[in-house]
């Protein structure tokens, strides 16, 4: 598989991804964030459940403990390195590969079916929102549901002004994703949650030398530096207040 710059932006976030949510505030986003998610999917015993884009499997967990290991969720993502991450566990089986190998079948699968498929933060890299968002609703059971977790193009983060609009550029709406659910067949609802978080100085910043948002990968060395120094200029206060903001769009068969 060709290595895109998306990839290689994860390759290479892959080794502190984790260490991101590790320090408060972000210590509490995630079980927060792994709560909304496993209370929306509902998964009950012996449903099959898929993570496409699943990553290091940081917001999974509490989904996790309602899988059985006779029939293991199944993580996909295209980053071995993220995918390497995930802990050996009897109840997750890991897939290298991507959205279109999901749907094209290219992907080896261990079910033709799901009962529950997810993805937090990752549909957004696809080219062909509704050829994916059908291929994936083809492969829901009856009563099965897609759970789509993502960012709005406006972030809420503190970000200097080039990479706020890029970001924005490249961000479907999730009104459009919504839209490609029903074009699919899905019953559909939307709903929007927040968890406000307030951190120190140093530690934003930090997360932003890391380029912890993909659009930052697009951004030369020094590009990035003065965009941090004009965020730096923009932002003197000592902590950084602001919400991780996210849609929860729920398609149902
Ligand atoms: C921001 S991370 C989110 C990971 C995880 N879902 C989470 O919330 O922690 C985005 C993930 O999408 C994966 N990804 C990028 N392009 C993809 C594609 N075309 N198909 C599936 N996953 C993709 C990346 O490798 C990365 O692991």
């Amino acid at each position: 598989m060709l290595m895109s710059v998306v990839d290689n932006h994860y390759e290479g976030l892959s080794e502190t991804y984790d260490d991101i949510w590790t320090d408060y505030p972000w210590s509490e986003y995630v079980p927060w964030m792994n709560h909304q998610i496993a209370r929306r999917l509902g998964i009950r015993e012996q449903e099959r459940v898929m993570d496409v884009g699943a990553g290091t499997g940081m917001f999974i967990k509490e989904v996790v403990g309602h899988v059985s290991p006779a029939m293991p969720m199944v993580c996909v993502d295209p980053s071995q390195s993220m995918l390497s991450r995930i802990k050996p566990d009897a109840r997750i089986i890991k897939v290298p590969g991507d959205f279109d190998g999901v749907c094209d079948g290219s992907a080896a699968l261990p079910y033709d079916h799901f009962d529950a498929i997810v993805s937090k933060e990752a549909i957004h890299h696809v080219l062909n929102m509704q050829d994916i968002v059908e291929g994936l609703g083809a492969l829901l059971s009856p009563g099965g549901r897609f759970l789509v977790v993502t960012l709005q193009p406006y972030l809420d983060y503190p970000v200097f002004p080039s990479a706020f609009r890029r970001f924005a550029e490249k961000q479907p709406e999730p009104a459009y994703i919504a839209r490609c659910m029903k074009n699919a067949g899905l019953h559909v609802t939307v709903q929007y949650d927040q968890f406000p978080v307030s951190c120190s100085r140093e530690h934003y910043l930090r997360l932003m030398r890391n380029r912890w948002l993909s659009v930052l990968s697009s951004f030369g060395d020094d590009e990035l530096k003065a965009g941090i120094q004009e965020l730096e200029h923009n932002h003197p206060e000592d902590r950084f207040v602001f919400v991780e903001r996210r849609a929860f769009i729920l398609g149902c068969r």
